[in-house]
């Protein structure tokens, strides 16, 4: 595999952190941080600060993500929001399936499906989470099951359009617990998911799918991770709220 066949992505996501101006002020560090990077930096935040933060990063390479969208375009979803309405804003990227939407507010691997299917026909380019729990680990059927939740995600989604998903392989263990996945194990998972877009769509997709880690990803562990030849950048959690820490990920990804 070779990295020179597909981009290099850094991308926060900041949860539910961070009020619209001290979003404005987040942007504003991590800025003149990151202005070197040679690879892509995404900002995944809050809907609320979404219209400080676009204007905070205009005319810089910090990219702009949502953190969810609805399947719907509109109607009655009362506290939803569509994905043409993070379009309409400008919006560049939407995280999808993030496992704490998934444990917390019961998505399902079929409406992470509707959300992937529907923020693309609205333009928007995806990061795709999928990982699997502790105890699926311990049942050693992680790859499965990674490969099952991305063969979901993608029913119904062309090659043309693969070129705007980005996937996350998030074990749900290393979320937030500060338990990272060794790199010979990030790497193991994100090859497997490699190999089953490759199924799907052929070699050449596969290869140029960009297929991130997450899950505990800091300036200390940065480096090794990304360093491993299927692992393409990071979705980075908690490291994306301290700029000093983004940025030297983000120095680590563009060597
Ligand atoms: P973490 O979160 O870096 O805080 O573990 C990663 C994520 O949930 O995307």
């Amino acid at each position: 595999m070779n990295k020179a066949l597909r981009k290099v992505v850094i991308a926060g996501n900041w949860k539910m952190n961070k009020n619209p101006d001290e979003a404005k002020k987040l942007v504003e560090d991590i800025k003149p941080l990151v202005a070197n990077a040679n690879c892509d930096v995404i900002v995944c935040v809050p809907y609320v600060d979404l219209t400080n933060v676009l204007a905070a990063a205009a005319g810089s390479n910090v990219k702009v993500g949502a953190e969810n969208c609805h399947w719907e375009v509109s109607g009655a979803y009362t506290g939803e929001i569509s994905a043409q309405m993070l379009k309409s804003m400008n919006v560049e990227y939407v995280i999808i399936g993030h496992s704490e939407r998934r444990q917390y507010f019961g998505e399902t691997d079929v409406t992470v499906n509707l959300r992937v299917k529907a923020a693309l026909a609205a333009g928007l380019k995806v990061i795709l989470c999928v990982g699997e729990r502790l105890e699926q680990r311990e049942q050693g059927v992680t790859c499965e099951l990674v490969a099952m939740q991305t063969k979901i995600a993608l029913g119904g989604i062309s090659d043309e359009d693969m070129k705007n998903i980005i996937i996350a392989y998030e074990p749900v263990w290393a979320i937030g617990t500060g338990k990272t996945a060794t790199s010979e194990q990030a790497n193991e998972v994100n090859l497997a998911i490699r190999e089953t877009v490759a199924q799907l769509y052929g070699k050449a997709v596969g290869d140029a799918t960009t297929v991130q880690y997450g899950g505990s990803m800091n300036a200390a562990n940065a480096a090794e991770l990304l360093a491993q030849p299927d692992v393409d950048g990071g979705l980075i959690g908690g490291a994306s709220l301290k700029p000093a820490d983004f940025a030297t990920i983000v120095s680590a990804a563009s060597k």
